[in-house]
């Protein structure tokens, strides 16, 4: 349940609060179907996670798959990926719970409590893991009963009007915002970074991430199909918190408060549950001598890896007061999508290369890993040419960290 409840705790955050908006922008009432494709594409890399955490159910999770089954140059290039990834997701679920503080108190300064609530996380995490897991439970059961309230109570009053014109973009708009919506589903993978500190974790990390998945796909349909029912899709996609612009139609003020408070809870455990995932690729990339050492330590006192904690923090506090929210999201989506290509690919290489290791064996092999590759490549196309540039930055700038610490 704490392996699920991390699961659950980083994917629905800023995604369903605030990238919907972004999403419905593109796609319209059609974000229905945008959200589904998204929840399909991140089934099939799920499966390869799941089957990947059950053979190295290592601190670590994907870059550690690619430093044991690709090379160790790849698995480099992939943890910088995935940490830049996860540090601007950090920035962007920042912005997305300063967009509902700025909606309940209009004159709050934006950025300022964007780099606030980022650096207030970081200092829970170096805390300690303990406190922070079982902080994250209570969080994700409140985000969960609210999302679930708006759903109840708001689509008794669903105006079929709304609907329509179902899909303003076509086929290219549903597919731009699957891209962007993708960022919600984002999260699943931080599971199988803490194949140290589960039990039995080549049965619970499978589990966890594939319930965790399962969940999100049930609450973004219900709550995208409850929000676009009750407001214009023009209106959604103006508004930087548009599932309160969405509970506001209902007229009732204490839903509207209660999904502000909501989005609050859920942008803030997504931060939480991000820095802790961060903090732990970077630790492991230390530990196989990948980045100075000095990044590994761990704290005497509270038992976490505080100097990581800290770096990834203060970075993210960095992004989220230079980027805006729209960037941020793609840049994310795209890296994101980018580092499942390599997880599938590890995942079809896993059962030659360790085939007593597999504890869990995803069904229909090879089939959904190449699906999974295929989807997430198509994806990362509707997304906008900025995150393709971005990450080509990227991936050069790793290879010369490379050359300096990892030779
Ligand atoms: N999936 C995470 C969120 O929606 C990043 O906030």
């Amino acid at each position: 349940m704490d392996a699920t409840a991390v699961g659950v705790g980083a994917i629905i955050g800023a995604g369903i609060f605030v990238a919907l908006g972004i999403a419905i922008g593109y796609a319209g009432p059609a974000i229905i179907i945008s959200i589904i494709i998204a929840g399909i594409v991140a089934s099939f890399t799920a499966f390869s996670f799941a089957e990947l955490g059950s053979a190295i159910p290592k601190e670590g999770g994907a870059y550690q798959y690619t430093f044991e089954l690709i090379s160790p140059h790849a698995a480099f290039l992939l943890g910088c990926l995935w940490l830049f990834a996860q540090i601007v997701a950090g920035a962007a679920v920042s912005l997305g719970f300063a967009s509902y503080i700025v909606a309940i108190f209009p004159a709050a300064p934006y950025k300022v409590v964007a780099v606030a609530i980022a650096l207030v996380l970081t200092g829970l995490n170096i805390v300690g893991i303990k406190q922070s897991t079982s902080v994250n439970n209570v969080l994700v059961a409140v985000k969960i009963a609210i999302l679930c309230l708006f759903v109840a109570v708001g689509i008794f009053q669903v105006q079929p009007q709304n609907f329509a014109p179902f899909s303003p973009n076509g086929v290219v708009g549903i597919l731009q915002g699957a891209g962007f919506i993708f960022f919600a589903y984002l999260g699943y993978g931080r599971i199988a970074t803490l194949g140290e500190e589960v039990k039995k974790p080549e049965k619970t990390l499978p589990l966890a991430i594939l319930i965790a998945l399962a969940i999100a796909v049930a609450i973004y349909i219900l709550t995208a199909l409850t929000a676009t029912g009750l407001s214009s899709y023009q209106t959604l996609a103006q508004s930087g918190s548009p599932i309160a612009e969405a509970a506001k139609v209902t007229g009732n003020f204490a839903l509207v408060s209660a999904v502000s408070f909501g989005a609050l809870i859920a942008t803030a455990s997504v931060i939480l549950a991000n820095i802790i995932g961060v903090s732990r690729v970077s630790f492991a990339m230390a530990r196989n001598g990948q980045l100075p050492k000095s990044i590994a330590r761990v704290s005497e006192r509270f038992g976490t890896p505080y100097v990581s904690v800290l770096l990834m923090g203060v970075l993210l506090a960095v992004l989220a007061f230079t980027l805006d929210l729209k960037q941020t999201i793609a840049i994310t989506s795209f890296a994101i999508l980018l580092t499942h290509v390599f997880v599938n690919f590890c995942a079809l290489r896993l059962r030659k290369k360790m085939p007593d290791a597999t504890k869990f064996r995803a069904p229909f092999y090879p089939l959904i890993p190449v699906l999974g590759l295929l989807s997430c490549g198509i994806l990362m196309f509707s997304l906008p040419l900025e995150s393709w540039f971005v990450a080509a930055v990227v991936v050069v700038v790793s290879a010369v960290l490379y050359r300096i610490f990892a030779n």
